[in-house]
Formats: C-alpha cells, sequence, structure tokens
C-alpha cells in the first residue's frame, strides 16, 4: 500500500464536507461585453483606491498602514517572522511604487507610471543598512524595477525617452551586486538574509527554505541578458542546480534546509508555503529562456507531486524520503498551482482543484491562510487573509485556457468580497481573522503587483493582445523574447500565453502547442504529449502486484491503482 493511502482515512470525512459544497456550485451565466467592462472598471477603482491611498499617506515608505492611513518600512520585515534585526535608520524603499509599476502599465496609465519611475530614478538608493530577505526583495524589488525597465523600453510604454535612460536597470544591477554576497557559501545556496550595505551577517543564520533557493532563476536571468553580465544568472542557476541534487530518490525535496551543510531541515513539504515557486520558475524558466535543463527538472518534480501530494483535488504534504502523507492541510497559496498546470496543459486537473479552492472561498468568504482537512476546521492560528492574488491568479489562467464564463463569475465573487470585507476609507485592510472578518492594519504591496492585475487581465487581456509574457511569482511581466531564448521557433512567441482563440476545450499550453521536448513514453518516442502528468505503469502489460507498479494517467492526471485481480487502472479510491 502506498504510505499516502494509509494516512487517508482520517482525512476523509474532512474532505467529504468540502465535496459536499461543490453540489452547490452554479451553471455560468452570461457574461456580456457590458458586464466584462463594468467588472474591468470596478478593479480599475480598486486599484486606484488602494494605490492613492498609499501615494497619499504612506508613499516613499514601503507598505500603507489602510486603518491608521499611515505607513510602515515593511521591507525589512517581510519573511521575519520574530522580527529579528530590525534596522536603526530605515525610511523604506517606496516598496508599494516600485510593485504598481507594472500594473499601472497593464492598466494603460503611461503618466503615472513615467512619473513613478523618474521619482525612483533620482530618489531610490539601495545603500541602506537593512536586513532584508533575498526571496522577497528579488521577487518584489529586484522583479519590479526590471519589469519595469522593460516597459519603460517597450515601444506601446510611449515613455518620453528623452528622460528614461536605463535608471531603474542601473538600480536593478546595483541590486543584484548587492545580493551577490549571499550566494557565497560553501554549497552556493544563498543565506536566506542579507544586509544591503553590508553584506551577510557575521552570525546570520544558515537555514532557508526551497522556494528561497530555487525562486532566483527568473529575475536574475533577466538582470543578466539585460546587463550583458552572466554573474547574476550563474549564481541563481548554481544554487538551483545544487538544490535539485539535494532531492530524494522520490524526486522530493524538503521544505527547509542548511545553507553551509547543504542538509534539510524540514523534510516535509508540499506546494505551499516554502516550496511553492520552486516549481515555478522551473516551468517559467523553461518557457522564458528555452534550456531543456529546465524542462527536466520540472518534469520530474512535477510528476512527483501528482504521484506524492496530490489527492483527487486536494494536495496535502509527504515526507521527501518516504513519500508518506505528513499534514493534511489546504492552505491559501497552494491555490496557484491550478494557473501553473493551465501553462503545461493539465487542464482538467487545474479545473477541479480550482473549484474546490472557490467552494472554500465560497464557504469562508476569503480564503483562509490554513485549513485543517484532516479535522475539517480552520488551523487555530492562521485564520487570516492578507489579500493574497493566488486564487484570481489561477482564475484568469483557467479562463485563458477555457473562456468559460465561470471563471469570470468567479472573479466577481472574489471582487465583490474584497469590496465588501477589505475595503476601508485608507485602502484595502486584510482580513485578521475569516470567521470574524475582524482587519488588520496592512496593504500588503502584492494587493497591487498581483491581486488586481490578475482581476483586471480576467475581464481585460487588451494588453496581453500582441506580445507574450511570463509572470513573476510576484505578478510582473517578462516578455518572452527570441534573443534570450535558446529555441525559440516562431509560433511560440506570438502563441504563448496569450492563447487569443481558446474556445472551449482548445488547450492552449506548453503542451499542445508542441513546444515541449519530445518524451519517452511505455518505451515508444512521442513527439509531444496533451499533459505533462502522465507516468506510465511499471509493465506495459499493466500488470501490478502493488499500487507501486502503477503509474498517473494521462488524462485525470489520477494516480492508478492495482486491482484485486492485479490490474492497474482508474478504480476508485477516494471515498
Ligand atoms: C529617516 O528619517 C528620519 C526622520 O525623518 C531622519 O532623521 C533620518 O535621517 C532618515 N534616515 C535615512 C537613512 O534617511
Ligand atoms: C493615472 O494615475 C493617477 C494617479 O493615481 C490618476 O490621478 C490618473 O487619473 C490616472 N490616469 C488614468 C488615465 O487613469
Ligand atoms: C525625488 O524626491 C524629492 C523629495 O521627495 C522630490 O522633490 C523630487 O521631485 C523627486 N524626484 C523626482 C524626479 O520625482
Ligand atoms: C549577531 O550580530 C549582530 C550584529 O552583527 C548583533 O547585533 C547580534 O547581537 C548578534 N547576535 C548573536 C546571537 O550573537
Ligand atoms: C470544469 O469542471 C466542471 C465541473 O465538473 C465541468 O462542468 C467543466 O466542463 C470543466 N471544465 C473543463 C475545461 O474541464
Ligand atoms: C498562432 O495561432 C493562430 C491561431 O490561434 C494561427 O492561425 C497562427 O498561424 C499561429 N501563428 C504562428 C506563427 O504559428
Amino acid at each position: 500500500m502506498p504510505a499516502a493511502r494509509s494516512a487517508s482515512g482520517p482525512a476523509r470525512w474532512g474532505l467529504l464536507s468540502l465535496l459536499i459544497l461543490s453540489a452547490f456550485s452554479h451553471p455560468a451565466a452570461g457574461f456580456g461585453a457590458a458586464k466584462k467592462a463594468y467588472m474591468r472598471e470596478k478593479v480599475r477603482k480598486m486599484f486606484y483606491h488602494a494605490y492613492e491611498n498609499y501615494m497619499a499617506h504612506a508613499f516613499p515608505h514601503d507598505e500603507l498602514k489602510p486603518l491608521t492611513k499611515t505607513f510602515t518600512d515593511s521591507l525589512s520585515e517581510l519573511g521575519n517572522l520574530k522580527l529579528e534585526y530590525l534596522p536603526q535608520n530605515y525610511n523604506g524603499s517606496a516598496l508599494s511604487l516600485i510593485e504598481s509599476l507594472s500594473s499601472l502599465v497593464v492598466l494603460g496609465n503611461f503618466t503615472e507610471f513615467q512619473r513613478g519611475v523618474l521619482w525612483l530614478s533620482d530618489n531610490l538608493t539601495f545603500d541602506v543598512d537593512a536586513r532584508v530577505n533575498l526571496f522577497e526583495c528579488n521577487i518584489r524589488v529586484l522583479g519590479g524595477l526590471i519589469s519595469a525597465h522593460i516597459l519603460a523600453t517597450d515601444t506601446k510604454s510611449r515613455l518620453d525617452h528623452g528622460l528614461y535612460k536605463n535608471q531603474l536597470l542601473n538600480l536593478a544591477e546595483d541590486l543584484g551586486q548587492r545580493f551577490l554576497p549571499a550566494f557565497d557559501s560553501p554549497t552556493g545556496l544563498p543565506y536566506a538574509w542579507i544586509n544591503l550595505k553590508n553584506g551577510v551577517m557575521e552570525n546570520e543564520t544558515t537555514e532557508t527554505s526551497t522556494s528561497g533557493c530555487g525562486s532566483l532563476i527568473l529575475e536574475m536571468g533577466a538582470l543578466s541578458r539585460l546587463t550583458g553580465d552572466s554573474k547574476y544568472e550563474a549564481v541563481a542557476l548554481r544554487a538551483l542546480r545544487k538544490l535539485w541534487s539535494m532531492r530524494s530518490s522520490l524526486n522530493l525535496l524538503g521544505t527547509t534546509l542548511d545553507v553551509v551543510t547543504g542538509e534539510w531541515i524540514e523534510c516535509s513539504s508540499g506546494i505551499g508555503a516554502g516550496v511553492d515557486s520552486f516549481y515555478e520558475y522551473l516551468i517559467k524558466a523553461y518557457i522564458l529562456f528555452g534550456s531543456d535543463e529546465y524542462w527536466d527538472i520540472f518534469h520530474s518534480a512535477y510528476l512527483a507531486v501528482q504521484k506524492y501530494f496530490r489527492h483527487g483535488p486536494w494536495y496535502h504534504e509527504a515526507d521527501m524520503r518516504t513519500g508518506r502523507a505528513t499534514y493534511w492541510q489546504l492552505t491559501s497559496l497552494q491555490a496557484f498551482w491550478p494557473g501553473l498546470q493551465i501553462l503545461v496543459g493539465d487542464i482538467a486537473a487545474a479545473n477541479s482543484s480550482h473549484r474546490e479552492f472557490f467552494h472554500v472561498w465560497q464557504r469562508f468568504g476569503v480564503l483562509p491562510e490554513r485549513y485543517l482537512l484532516d479535522h475539517d476546521m480552520l488551523h487555530p492560528t492562521e485564520r487570516y487573509y492578507p489579500l493574497r492574488p493566488e486564487l484570481a491568479e489561477s482564475t484568469f489562467y483557467l479562463y485563458q485556457a477555457t473562456k468559460d464564463p465561470w471563471y469570470m463569475e468567479v472573479g466577481e465573487s472574489i471582487i465583490n468580497s474584497l469590496n465588501s470585507y477589505a475595503k476601508v476609507d485608507g485602502g484595502f485592510a486584510s482580513i485578521r481573522d475569516v470567521m470574524t472578518m475582524q482587519q488588520e492594519d496592512h496593504q500588503h504591496s502584492f494587493f497591487l503587483s498581483e491581486t488586481c492585475k490578475y482581476l483586471y487581465l480576467l475581464f481585460d487581456d487588451s494588453f496581453l493582445a500582441d506580445k507574450n509574457y511570463v509572470f513573476t511569482t510576484e505578478g510582473h511581466l517578462l516578455p518572452i523574447r527570441s534573443s534570450w531564448h535558446e529555441k525559440l521557433p516562431e509560433s511560440y512567441i506570438s502563441n504563448w500565453t496569450s492563447i487569443k482563440n481558446g474556445n472551449q476545450g482548445t488547450h492552449a499550453s506548453a503542451m499542445s502547442l508542441q513546444v515541449c521536448p519530445a518524451m519517452f513514453i511505455g518505451g515508444n518516442i512521442t513527439p509531444w504529449v496533451e499533459s505533462a502528468c502522465h507516468v506510465p505503469d511499471s509493465r506495459v502489460d499493466h500488470r501490478c502486484i502493488t499500487d507501486d507498479d502503477c503509474g498517473i494517467d494521462s488524462t485525470t492526471c489520477r494516480r492508478r491503482t492495482c486491482s484485486m485481480a492485479g490490474y492497474c487502472g482508474l478504480w476508485l479510491f477516494i471515498l
């Protein structure tokens, strides 16, 4: 018996009660052009309410406190749960402005974009005595600057080119330089924390996370391509290779590790916090740079997720060494996974997981940070909803792939919840407890860079009409360029993520566009496959002794099991 199944017993009741909720889903009503425009304008108002309040009450500090209409210089606090080594003399880096730039372009506000770009060009400095989290600073600040630089030099941006002379790229390069000491460890894995002025602190913690080591390649790779200096990409790639070399025989990774010894600290992992963007950056690095190495790692890692973490539409955690299920928890961050599955063509699987996440959203009004599936209850302390984007993000991808108007209804429901529970006079406040909807005095910068952007693009994707982009894990746009790409075919550049003629059933993805490499399946070379999750049974005649002899079904992405008669198949084992 696979380990995951023996743990599934107590979980069933929790899963059952969530399943019953699914029975109440409504059929999709029409979503006409007028309604789409109305929703788009609603999102535009949300963005400006958040942005203008930030500019009025917090800028140039990092983030807005919308209840008290003041600010927090939170860059040094991100990921710093114990609030250690806080800077004494740090007045912020205009974090929320940096995060807003790419959204301003998507919304078509070039005047405000230019104003922001020029302010940062003149006033932003990283020569500050502040200890920051490398991962957070990379995805938010470096990613925000690089994306804004590319958009500023784009012909579409209508930026006054006499005024823009690569200032944001220079800032990005300065920041990238300041990241480099973090990679100076015996393993090449980066320290989680870096002081922007002084490098790695002498007695700095050696503990970091899988996503901390594995989510740097898009920004650092783009920085290298833009500056012509390969060292940024080289350190990020070295860390990624080292991380993958630490996988178990099951192709699983843990969640936390030591950058000096190269050993795992927490061996349980899933697809949520501490790991999520590791998977995301492998497939997106493959899309952006075209190197088969990214695809090969991604594909092995993705198959292991489907095999060891997936249980019907849910994903639990498992021990990397044994594959045994550890925690049966749904976390808000996991809601990005269906969006990633769209990129690899697993549309049916994405659809079913997304629906379950949305049912949890409907049940509570927003998504709780953590829900205990095995006890069918909220986590005792992690009951907050900090306006996270992941469900909106997946909804956007699913709509792009299927054009099913039902996803617009999901978007409408998300927008209505945000306006009724989180909107306050001074911006949008996080929710501290989804049971009471008590608010918290914090407007995270990702609300501007991601939540509003994905909701806007759900109702108006005209920005994506003539170019293909990948979105970083912070929602910043990076265009797909043949000059950055190892083997870009023409169809790929014009037909990648934009998925223009996605009639229902059209699987517009990396897979169906045939840009993924050939794969060996069942001993035969297959020129392309529709789905990335297929794992053949270990014997061609499908005979088996235990479930371990069976693979993953290519159409449903479900694990096949061994029947009493000794054949692999999709025998029902969930419920
Ligand atoms: C931060 O602001 C305080 C108060 O305005 C000021 O005294 C201090 O010099 C500023 N620090 C830096 C590094 O700009
Ligand atoms: C651009 O943003 C500024 C600042 O929020 C706002 O005043 C202005 O109306 C916006 N312009 C457009 C065209 O939306
Ligand atoms: C830089 O900041 C100063 C002080 O806030 C401001 O007066 C100046 O206009 C800013 N520079 C630009 C180009 O916006
Ligand atoms: C670590 O070093 C910092 C300064 O570099 C110091 O403030 C702090 O007290 C030290 N912590 C420990 C536990 O030694
Ligand atoms: C998504 O799931 C729903 C409910 O099971 C189904 O009606 C719909 O056809 C599915 N869509 C896709 C694209 O798989
Ligand atoms: C892109 O897709 C469209 C259909 O969506 C197709 O007609 C066109 O030929 C494709 N472009 C290239 C360059 O393959």
